[in-house]
């Protein structure tokens, strides 16, 4: 269950620099660049404390210091504006192949076909839809739609037709994979059924692929993966960490129906706000029990969700206050509105809140309806149109995942795959303001609000979030999931090509592009 999994023992200082990969190879000797780079990122590293094993898969990059413009913790000492960050103007997200990429092999000369069987929740399968589509192009394989989780905690038999825009994904990526909707005729009489499969290691690097999968891929003709999610490394050669972009920022397209009622509910948003904050509120019965947390609700409390603990009878007796106080629990949405207010958003701004069912429904959102009294969920804004969904948890997901998308301002009270793939997103669509609570800092904090008075604890918040804000400079290559931090698909502009200079440089043409592409989505 990765759902609660806590960021803090991750979590990078970034005081010194800001590295991040050129989209761009040049054609200039590379055994000179590569001892280049290799002597900078052996000082880089020292700087940052990066352990030199690291080098070697940065070696591949150019990698370049950047101080003038993100040396953001020395120089920018000042209030930020909450609502944007004033730096994501010099970012653009970038995805296309570099030249050198081949077309894709066609459904002939393929070494035969892989099932994909991608497992968990929706935006988990969406981590392994897009690491199945760069598995098929490391493979020459053609790839079969992939196959959707009906067995997970989120049990929803929704197939992939009936959440993603299947023509539109097969011919997005149509230069990259081919991808078919069936294996055909002639290879199913012949293979075994069910298929052959086989389980990869987690972050397996692309040489397993060709070493451990491709002979019998090419044995069987037929070969299904299964659990599909985070089963190839992180950090993989650009032009495939950008077929990875593309097709998550751009091929996997929900379906109409789910896309136009995520629009609507948008509009409505906007209709009454200009800009609006989301909340991404992890707090599900289940979840809240497994993980051995509590809102910090009392006794009643904790003997419910005692008793749904029990479900899972090899789960250990867990104290739930000291659980709390080693800040190994989801930010309540009390704490959640406390710390929003302390950022500077005032009670008159809307808030849509996005979740699953949540433990103790309206009596535990109430708290954070005190401090905003403008929340809407998709529930309250929407009317029949959901009930079509309603049986459906992706599809619901689905829409949940439009709003947060297009939100001015996006908070999440766990880091789990719907906040990490999120945080990805808008950082590619434009650094787009993503508020990741630092948990570890916020908690003590939260603790002794009582002892200070409110400007005191609001100023120490604002510390505290440095550096949790979605701001570019929090991004650097290695750090993190790369569909978190997807630094191989985030450019800088030119220097003259920053707002309200029209130059027509390819690489504005490319961000334009990009913008073209999303528009079209909408
Ligand atoms: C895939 O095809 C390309 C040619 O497009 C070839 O260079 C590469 O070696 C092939 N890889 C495999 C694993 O078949
Ligand atoms: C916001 O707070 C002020 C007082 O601090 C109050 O007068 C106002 O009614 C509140 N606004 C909303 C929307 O609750
Ligand atoms: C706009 O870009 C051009 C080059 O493309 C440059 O010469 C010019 O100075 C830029 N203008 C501004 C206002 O930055």
């Amino acid at each position: 269950m990765a759902l609660f999994q806590h960021q803090n023992g991750s979590v990078v200082s970034n005081k010194h620099v800001f590295i991040r990969s050129r989209s761009q190879r040049r054609p200039i000797s590379t055994s000179v660049i590569c001892g280049l780079m290799l002597f900078c990122l052996g000082v880089i590293s020292l700087l940052t404390g990066h352990m030199a094993s690291e080098l070697e898969r940065y070696s591949q990059r150019i990698v370049r210091r950047r101080r003038s413009l993100f040396n953001l913790d020395e120089s920018h000492k000042g209030p930020i504006d909450i609502w944007k960050s004033e730096y994501a103007k010099y970012f653009y997200g970038c995805s296309q192949s570099s030249a050198k990429f081949p077309d894709a092999i066609s459904e002939q000369e393929s070494n035969g076909y892989l099932l994909i069987a991608a497992s968990g929740g929706l935006n988990q399968q969406r981590t392994g839809i897009s690491d199945a589509i760069v598995v098929a192009r490391i493979l020459n394989a053609t790839l079969i739609v992939p196959e959707l989780d009906h067995n997970s905690y989120w049990k929803d038999d929704s197939d992939f037709v009936n959440i993603f825009d299947v023509d539109w994904f097969i011919s997005y990526l149509a230069k990259d994979v081919t991808i078919v909707r069936r294996v055909p005729d002639k290879f199913m009489r012949s293979m075994e059924k069910p298929p052959y499969t086989m389980r990869v290691p987690r972050k397996s690097p692309p040489e397993y692929y060709l070493d451990q999968v491709l002979p019998i891929l090419k044995r069987r003709h037929v070969l299904q993966l299964t659990k599909f999610d985070y089963r190839l490394a992180n950090n993989i050669d650009e032009d495939l960490q950008k077929l990875r972009c593309r097709t998550n920022f751009h091929a996997l397209r929900f379906t109409k129906p789910i896309q136009e009622l995520g629009q609507e509910l948008v509009m409505k948003m906007r209709e009454k706000a200009t800009r609006f904050i989301a909340v991404h509120l992890r707090l599900e019965p289940d979840m809240l029990a497994f993980s051995g947390c509590y809102l910090g609700g009392g006794d009643k409390e904790r003997y419910k969700l005692r008793e749904i603990r029990k479900r899972w009878e090899t789960l250990p007796e867990i104290d739930a206050v000291a659980k709390r106080r080693q800040d190994k629990c989801p930010l309540t949405p009390h704490e959640i509105g406390l710390m929003l207010r302390a950022l500077g958003f005032q009670n008159d701004t809307y808030v849509y809140v996005a979740s699953g069912e949540i433990y103790g429904g309206e009596e535990t959102l109430a708290p954070l309806r005190d401090l905003f009294p403008n929340i809407y969920t998709k529930e309250m804004l929407a009317n029949e149109e959901l009930k079509p969904f309603l049986r459906y948890s992706s599809c619901l997901a689905a829409v949940d995942y439009i709003v947060c998308d297009e939100s001015d301002v996006f908070v999440t009270n766990n880091n789990g795959n719907m906040a990490k793939i999120l945080a990805g997103r808008r950082r590619y669509m434009g650094h787009k303001r993503t508020i990741r609570p630092n948990a570890k800092r916020l908690s003590p904090l939260l603790m002794e609000r009582d002892q200070m008075d409110w400007d005191t604890f609001a100023k120490k918040v604002r510390a505290v979030q440095r550096g949790f804000m979605g701001e570019p400079d929090e991004m650097r290559v290695g750090r993190g999931e790369f569909h978190e931090y997807p630094y191989s698909c985030i450019c800088e502009k030119p220097a003259s090509d920053i707002v309200g200079n029209e130059s027509g440089d390819h690489q504005s043409q490319q961000f334009k592009e990009n913008l073209r592409v999303k528009e079209e989505k909408q």
